[in-house]
């Protein structure tokens, strides 16, 4: 029964998935670096940040060399910069402790600074097919519409029933376009009115 929403939903996304210039990025670290900008930020104003981004530092490496006050410079105008801040940490402590390389699972990648839940969740299903859920304001509308979650949103229990929801509509090998699907449902669609 979940699994035919996700099929319905990979129906609707695959042909007209909304082009974003991080999506098929074969880089994991350009899906990290679009998952910290769009943590409280909309689409439309990511794009333009993440392109100068990926011209400025191209690679993990490059932002790891280079000193906060140009990581700052380039965040300037997105806001939180707590956000900038973490990433420049995280990718120092992907440099000096995992040889360069991104995590591959979410359990690892949630101890990297400015990674939670969600985050780890995103990174470990985009970037690297993990059967993982990422649940996110939008997908956790799109959930308790479509299953009647009848608790209080932001109750421990409503979180931990989203949690599994999520978890349970994804098909294996695709999580992480149901994912991106269910952020695309609630950005356009599912909308908060
Ligand atoms: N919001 C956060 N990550 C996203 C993604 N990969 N696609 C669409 N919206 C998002």
């Amino acid at each position: 029964m979940t699994h035919s929403i996700a099929e319905l939903l990979l129906a609707w996304y695959d042909p007209q998935a909304r082009p974003m210039p991080w999506r098929g990025h074969p880089d994991p670290y350009a899906v990290w670096v679009s998952e910290i900008m769009l943590q409280q930020t909309r689409v439309e104003t990511v794009i333009p940040y993440f392109e100068r981004w990926m011209q400025r530092f191209p690679t993990l490496r490059a932002l790891a060399e280079v000193n906060q006050q140009e990581v700052l410079q380039a965040w300037e105008g997105l806001g939180y910069y707590s956000r900038a801040r973490n990433l420049h940490r995280a990718a120092q402590v992907v440099m000096a402790q995992h040889a360069g390389q991104i995590p591959d699972q979410a359990e690892d990648l949630r101890r990297l600074p400015g990674v939670g839940r969600y985050t780890a969740g995103a990174i470990a299903s985009i970037a690297f097919g993990r059967d993982e859920p990422a649940l996110d304001g939008n997908i956790r509308r799109v959930l308790a519409r479509t299953f009647n979650v009848d608790l209080p949103l932001r109750s421990p229990q409503a979180e931990s029933r989203l949690w599994e929801l999520a978890a349970q509509v994804l098909l294996p090998g695709r999580a992480g376009d149901i994912n991106q699907a269910l952020m695309d449902l609630g950005a356009t669609l599912c909308t908060p009115r």
